[in-house]
């Protein structure tokens, strides 16, 4: 496994000039686009790490799942797929033109729109966020996950295209609270601060169906952990879901600070880490990671059958 990684880590590397870091988010240009790394969860309890594995940076869209967690959670999926759909779009993760051509729920929750309306869903008069952040820290198991203050403020004062479709979605009576509420909610989701061995560990989790790969407590229920990894393999890399199934064949989600997070089927979970993104906001170094694991190890869900791409 470690010199399946560090080979990883290699062919990985040999991408990293296709890639630029995130500037729409001032404080996200801040990022280090030579760095890269990985963290593999494995379902027997092993750990590995290869490169700047420990680098922390925001979960970003990432997010998206928990908070879909979090809302079925706490409202349920009638109401939650009131707000939101559950088809793929081929549009870019911030775009707003559907909302208005479409329909006015957005198409699913991993969409800006979605996780945005997704978000509202999980106030109900609550602390919302650190409902989240608890959540969080129980799937990644480390307490000392914390929010990204800088990145935070950052977001909140630049995200002039989110805050359009937050008031949008208001306008038809989409959101479940006013809309700079969850904005402010999904602004602070998204700025939370993690490393790969979280992600792999929360990928773990999902691929062992909801439970604590430490303590095998049930953290989230199966019917819930089935729903977020099927929209992990359908939108997960937002327009790119079809070419990432295709070489990769995980079900993973990505973000703009430069992480994808997977979950192999009761294998294991595995993430990694690189800010430079492909112009459609995917981390080219990640990608690249983890198209060379799924090869080499076997990790596509149609892996018995010849890989050539
Ligand atoms: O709202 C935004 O644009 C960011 N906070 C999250 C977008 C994101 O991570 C898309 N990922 N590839």
């Amino acid at each position: 496994m470690e010199s399946h990684l560090s080979a990883a880590l290699e062919y990985a590397r040999s991408f990293l000039h296709e890639g630029a870091v995130a500037t729409y988010i001032p404080e996200l240009a801040k990022g280090d686009p030579t760095q890269l790394g990985a963290a593999i969860y494995a379902a027997d309890g092993e750990i590995y790490r290869v490169g700047d594995w420990q680098q922390e940076f925001t979960i970003q869209s990432i997010s998206k799942t928990i908070t879909l967690i979090l809302a079925l959670q706490l409202a349920g999926y009638r109401k939650v797929f009131s707000k939101v759909g559950v088809e793929p779009t081929g549009d870019p993760f911030n775009s707003i033109v559907r909302l208005e051509t479409t329909a006015p729920r957005p198409l699913n929750p991993m969409i800006n729109a979605g996780a945005i309306a997704t978000a509202s869903c999980c106030m109900g008069g609550r602390d919302a966020f650190s409902e989240f952040l608890k959540l969080t820290r129980r799937l990644c198991g480390r307490s000392s996950i914390s929010l990204n203050e800088e990145v935070y403020r950052s977001e909140k004062q630049a995200g002039m295209r989110n805050r359009s479709m937050a008031y949008l979605m208001q306008s038809d009576n989409l959101l479940e609270c006013d809309a700079e509420d969850a904005l402010d909610l999904y602004f602070r989701m998204c700025s939370v601060n993690v490393n790969t061995m979280d992600l792999a560990r929360y990928g773990m989790v999902l691929a062992g169906n909801g439970k604590d790969p430490e303590t095998g407590e049930q953290l989230v229920e199966g019917w819930i952990v089935r729903i977020v990894k099927t929209l992990m393999v359908t939108c997960g890399l937002y327009d790119a879901s079809g070419e990432f199934a295709m070489k990769v064949g995980i079900p993973a989600k990505s973000g703009v600070g430069g992480g994808i997070m997977g979950s192999v089927e009761r294998k294991m979970g595995v993430a990694a880490f690189s800010p430079g993104l492909d112009a459609k906001g995917n981390s080219v170094g990640a990608f690249h990671m983890l198209e060379y694991l799924s090869h080499h190890l076997g990790l596509h869900y149609f892996a018995g059958s010849e890989c050539r791409v």
